[in-house]
């Protein structure tokens, strides 16, 4: 499988700026990248006009969250076809500021993940433990619960989907986590998704997200099963997504 790297943008940038940002990516990588798929995540007001910028390839668009309902009076909330139409292939889901913040619950982000698949796109299921989780030595048994939740009855049903790992303590804070850590994680991941799905395990990607940054890279896709990255604030410059992206 292809690498994927995910620049998340999160509420950072007003449309322009997002368009601005997708059109200078749009021209440094526009002969793409071998073996690599490179994702831009804006909000959603500004997919449609990041489309019109990415729609010729190589670059994909991902949203960063969706509703689980079809259709229907669910005043604020943005449905899976409506972000299919704007030319989103990928769609970020529980993300742990939407747990944090807006009390995203595991059975949320299950019923989301079913809807973003029945709808033609690829769920990107993010997971992490937060710090405190991890000194009590509970970092596998969150993992566990975010995980087994949302990928349980999928059966043999041939599902492409990435999952990050994204520990809560190192997003944002520039204390990424170290290689170490991330492999075993990401073994433990491998584990789980063995356990629950019987199809070719490797249409499941597993990336690391979490204060990666140009100079870290490197270091994290030497970590086995390691397939990209989900990158926010190194995401927010041109020169420096192209740099993670382009690092081997
Ligand atoms: P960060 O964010 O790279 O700024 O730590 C990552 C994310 O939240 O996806």
């Amino acid at each position: 499988m292809k690498r994927i790297f995910i620049a998340n943008w999160k509420m950072q940038l007003l449309p322009h700026e997002a368009v601005n940002l997708a059109s200078e990516l749009q021209k440094r990588l526009k002969e793409g990248v071998r073996n690599c798929e490179i994702v831009l995540a804006p909000a959603h007001t500004a997919l449609a006009a990041a489309h019109e910028v990415v729609k010729g390839g190589p670059l994909l668009l991902c949203a960063q969250d969706c509703f689980w309902e079809e259709r229907g009076a669910y005043t604020g909330e943005v449905a899976a076809a409506e972000l299919r139409e704007l030319g989103c292939a990928y769609v970020l889901v529980g993300h742990s500021e939407r747990r944090q913040y807006l009390g995203e619950t595991d059975e949320m982000v299950k019923r989301k993940f079913n809807k973003i698949i029945n709808s033609g796109m690829r769920p990107v299921l993010c997971v992490g433990e937060k710090l405190e989780e991890r000194r009590k030595g509970k970092a596998k048994e969150i993992i566990r619960r975010q995980l087994e939740t949302v990928i349980t009855g999928f059966g043999d049903k041939e599902k492409k989907f990435v999952i990050a790992y994204e520990p809560v303590w190192a997003i944002g804070t520039g204390v990424a986590a170290n290689p170490e850590e991330i492999g075993e994680m990401h073994a433990f991941i491998r584990s789980i998704v063995k356990k629950f799905i019987t199809f070719d395990e490797k249409w499941v990607r597993i990336i690391y997200g979490g204060s990666v940054n140009a100079k870290n890279i490197g270091d994290f896709l030497k970590v086995p099963d390691t397939s990209g990255a989900l990158v926010g604030g190194a995401s927010l410059k041109a020169e420096e997504f192209e740099a993670i992206v382009k690092s081997r």
